[in-house]
């Protein structure tokens, strides 16, 4: 989102928990800070329905009313997040139960069952009530639905819910006991009534029954927002409306189909590391959240946004943290000019602007030290200091914002696949579809090149590579998908655990891929997890880890062998024709010098080229471009000063480039690219 032609920058703002006094100088720091957009309202339900039916909307009216005198937009938060304590005592079955039958109690946040029809008939009410009294307030940008859906439960409610999605699904119960396997261990149903939630039970639980459980959630979840946003749209058709995605294994929620609901994906990201790998992190959830955008069906433009043209994949940072992250036993303090350098490489990738939790620290409450561009010590501090200086150069780069990500190299996703590796009782527990992802997305990376994760069965046109990372289910319509594109032109490289099962997590008999034996002409006999540590050196002087496998040749080549063990001699890697196109096979995770030599000759053979040549290793670099200009963004994650040829102006600075910019350690340089450049 635009607003009145500048970037999204500010971040969740709660002067619920501050007296007013303090909301006047809120609203003065933030114009110090250049700050054009704040979240209001996320966690306020108590603050603003203290009591049944008891409405106390006045310091909102004036907190909304401040802001638009300071000139700072809105995106006004339903704050169905976090029922009210008198929400749960008058409605004890909307409280959520855990799998092992717990009913939890409020005290936190995120307590109800999202599947409970008290609950939907409370958020549904008090979200009307907020559109109905903001719908033509001037401050009112955007939307904000809920806080980061990714509940579950297991009540009664969610139950007759799943059972009801279940129906839908399958339509009878045979249909169902044969996807879910239930001849195994004697779990056929013979009524519905019988069918239950994934609840704790004495040993493995049924594959197929944990997946469609997520499936449902992902779902449930989407109607309850679906709900809201209707209530949002009818009453203001012209404002967008979103919700937060939050990322994790344990979210079930598959954020690629939700993107057709929202008007603009918005994502909050937390690298959980503080070294370079954060920056590996930030580059993925960005590239995720652009994939994500790109499967939205309704693109309206955003208030003072006029001139949008389309989709283009962008997409909203909508919280990140500006200080401390959470890293494993303590908290980690980000060195000066990572919030800045950081916040740019998620607008490289297509963010339209760079917000934070939170605004203002809180004095007290669960998350008393989480960072904040205010911090405790007030605005005489580096954070403010850096806020400020974020505030100036994100004004100057507004321009960026026309700009669409290039990439040459499509990376398949898919949340269901996900889930279906978290499983117990898997070959290894070390492999998992994000992971791979992960690993092929930061070794294209450092390899240079951009890539767009995708969905299976998205168009692939002007794509020359796509990768396929333990890309587990694949039902038929995934395996004609691969098929028709390596046919038709296309090179793929395909690893372990692909296409090994259906959509319903059983075995694609005959030798694993059972999908793709034919496009990759091999058959896998048998699986050799590795264990933690264990590495099998490889003929072409690299060497394998985490997996292995016996893989026959079919009309593929070898290209690459397992030198030692069982294995020795046998293919590890391989390369086919198919059609007009190529596709590899990857058996086994490589050492990261070999996986990225693999996926860079794989890609050049392709026709895919890296987005700057020149950069130097540990110099990030990502294009955006729009019918007039090219932006390229360089960032400095290196710790020495590093010089990249180059020409054009630098927005940063308003230098001109003629020949190359110099970055300074931690530096970012963002370069209008003269034409021909
Ligand atoms: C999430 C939530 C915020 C806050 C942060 C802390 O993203 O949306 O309310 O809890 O995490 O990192």
């Amino acid at each position: 989102m635009v607003l009145d032609g500048r970037l999204c920058y500010g971040g969740d703002y709660n002067p619920e928990q501050w007296p007013a006094e303090v909301w006047e100088q809120d609203v003065e720091l933030m114009r110090q800070a250049r700050v054009t957009l704040v979240t209001v309202g996320v966690f306020a339900w108590s603050r603003l329905e203290p009591a049944p039916g008891r409405y106390t909307f006045d310091w909102l009216d004036r907190v909304l009313d401040l802001l638009h005198a300071g000139g700072i937009r809105v995106a006004l938060a339903t704050p169905t997040a976090s029922p009210p304590p008198w929400f749960s005592l008058a409605h004890p079955d909307a409280l959520p139960v855990t799998a092992d039958g717990v009913r939890l109690h409020h005290g936190s946040r995120d307590t109800y069952c999202a599947a409970a029809p008290a609950y939907r008939a409370a958020a549904r009410r008090i979200t009307g009530l907020l559109a109905e009294r903001y719908a033509d307030h001037p401050a009112l940008a955007l939307w904000h639905v809920h806080n980061e859906y990714g509940t579950t439960c297991h009540c009664h409610h969610a139950e007759a819910g799943f059972r009801r999605w279940l129906r839908d699904r399958y339509r009878d119960l045979d249909a169902l006991n044969d996807a879910w396997t239930t001849s195994f261990w004697s779990q056929h149903h013979s009524d519905w009534a019988q069918v239950s939630t994934p609840r704790a039970t004495q040993y493995l639980p049924n594959p197929g029954q944990v997946l469609d459980f997520r499936r449902y959630w992902s779902d449930e979840l989407l109607a309850a927002y679906v709900e809201q946003r209707d209530l949002l749209r009818a009453a203001t058709p012209a404002v967008p409306v979103t919700t937060n995605y939050v990322l994790g294994d344990w979210v079930p929620v598959d954020h690629a189909r939700w993107a057709a609901e929202v008007d603009l994906v918005a994502i909050d990201h937390y690298p959980s590391d503080a070294g370079p790998a954060a920056e590996e992190q930030i580059a993925l959830a960005a590239d995720l959240a652009r994939g994500w955008a790109r499967h939205g069906a309704r693109h309206q433009p955003c208030a003072g946004d006029d001139d949008l043209p389309g989709t283009r994949g962008s997409w909203l940072l909508m919280e990140s943290a500006p200080n401390l992250i959470y890293t494993a036993g303590r908290m980690h303090t980000r060195e000066p000019g990572r919030m800045t350098r950081h916040s740019l490489a998620y607008v490289a990738r297509g963010s339209r602007g760079a917000m934070f939790f939170q605004w203002r620290a809180p004095r007290g409450g669960a998350e008393l030290f989480h960072s904040a561009l205010v911090p405790h010590a007030g605005p005489d501090s580096r954070i403010f200091r850096e806020a400020v200086e974020l505030g100036g150069i994100l004004d100057r780069l507004a321009e960026v914002d026309a700009g669409v990500v290039e990439a040459p190299v499509a990376i398949a996703w898919d949340a269901a696949s996900g889930w279906a590796l978290q499983q117990r009782a898997l070959p290894s527990d070390r492999i998992h579809h994000h992971t791979e992802v992960a690993v092929a997305h930061r070794t294209l990376r450092r390899a240079g090149y951009a890539c767009d994760p995708v969905l299976p069965g998205d168009p692939l046109t002007g794509y020359a590579l796509l990768v396929l990372p333990a890309l587990y289910l694949a039902d038929d319509d995934t395996a004609a998908w691969v098929r028709d594109y390596v046919h038709g032109g296309g090179h793929v490289v395909i690893s372990y655990l692909s296409g090994v099962a259906d959509e319903h997590a059983r075995i694609r008999l005959g030798g694993y891929p059972g999908a793709y034996r034919d496009v990759l002409g091999v058959r896998v006999e048998e699986f050799h997890p590795l264990a933690d540590g264990e590495e099998v050196p490889l003929t072409g002087g690299g060497t394998a880890r985490f997996w292995a496998e016996t893989v026959r040749v079919a009309g593929a080549e070898p290209v690459d062998a397992y030198a030692a063990g069982v294995l020795a001699g046998q293919p590890a890697v391989t390369r086919h024709r198919y059609g007009d196109g190529v596709a590899w096979y990857v058996s086994t995770r490589p050492d990261e010098g070999t996986y990225q030599r693999l996926l860079d000759e794989a890609a050049r053979a392709a026709g895919a080229a890296p987005t700057c040549l020149d950069a130097p290793p540990g110099v990030e670099a990502v294009r955006r471009r729009s019918p007039e200009a090219s932006w390229l963004f360089l960032l400095n994650h290196t710790a020495s000063a590093q010089r990249v040829p180059t020409a054009g102006i630098d927005l940063l600075t308003g230098a001109v480039v003629e020949d190359a910019v110099t970055l300074p350690i931690g530096g970012v340089a963002v370069v209008r690219e003269r034409a021909g450049a």
